[in-house]
């Protein structure tokens, strides 16, 4: 079987082509931008976004919408998650987080797939803290300010192999593939 993983962000692709590379699923990754509603629930910005993909991109394909949402901030930024790291940035995100003692936050990801004529949801929740300071440079977006539960290093001082045993992906990308096996897909 081969999945189309439609992404823009070649980061998560690599991320999602190791995790299919170990079900031994094959991928090709499908680079667009495509049009984002905005939502205050991901869950609905992600089943719009797969609905627009069935006439552009042959199935199955599966696309991503995910978020970092901080307790002490009331789940901001949640789904506007892009638009507030290509502004304010990791920088802008510690300056708001200056005086909270609770820096608990939690990553969640929704994979939405499209198989068979149908879209299916489904979800990975990571809990973890905002660090005190940004470390390390590999992966994206926030990663080098979050620090998953249980862990002393953040998500951007990990290699691959390492963040996908802990991310919020991987507990979405789990659900999908119990569903695919589930249904004799896989
Ligand atoms: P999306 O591409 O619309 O799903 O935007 C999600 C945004 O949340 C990204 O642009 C990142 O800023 C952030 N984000 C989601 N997943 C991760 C992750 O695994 N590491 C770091 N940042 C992430």
């Amino acid at each position: 079987m081969k999945i189309r993983v439609v992404t823009h962000n070649k980061h998560k692709y690599d991320e999602y082509k190791l995790l299919f590379k170990n079900e031994s699923v094959e991928t090709e990754w499908i680079n667009i931008e495509y049009v984002e509603i905005q939502d205050n629930d991901i869950e609905n910005i992600a089943l719009y976004s797969l609905n627009i993909l069935k006439d552009i991109v042959k199935e199955p394909y599966i696309m991503e919408d995910s978020g970092l949402f901080i307790k002490s901030l009331n789940g901001f930024p949640g789904p506007y998650s892009s638009y507030v790291n290509k502004t304010i940035g990791n920088e802008g995100i510690l300056k708001l987080m200056e005086d909270k003692i609770n820096r608990d936050s939690e990553f969640i990801a929704i994979i939405g797939l499209r198989i068979n004529g149908e879209n299916y949801l489904f979800k990975g929740i990571t809990e973890g803290i905002i660090s005190l300071k940004i470390s390390g440079n590999n992966g994206f977006g926030y990663d080098p300010i979050f620090i998953p539960k249980g862990q002393n290093k953040t998500f951007a001082e990990m290699e691959i192999e390492e963040k996908n045993m802990h991310s919020h992906r991987m507990k979405a990308f789990k659900n999908l593939i119990q569903f695919l096996k589930e249904n004799d897909f896989l």
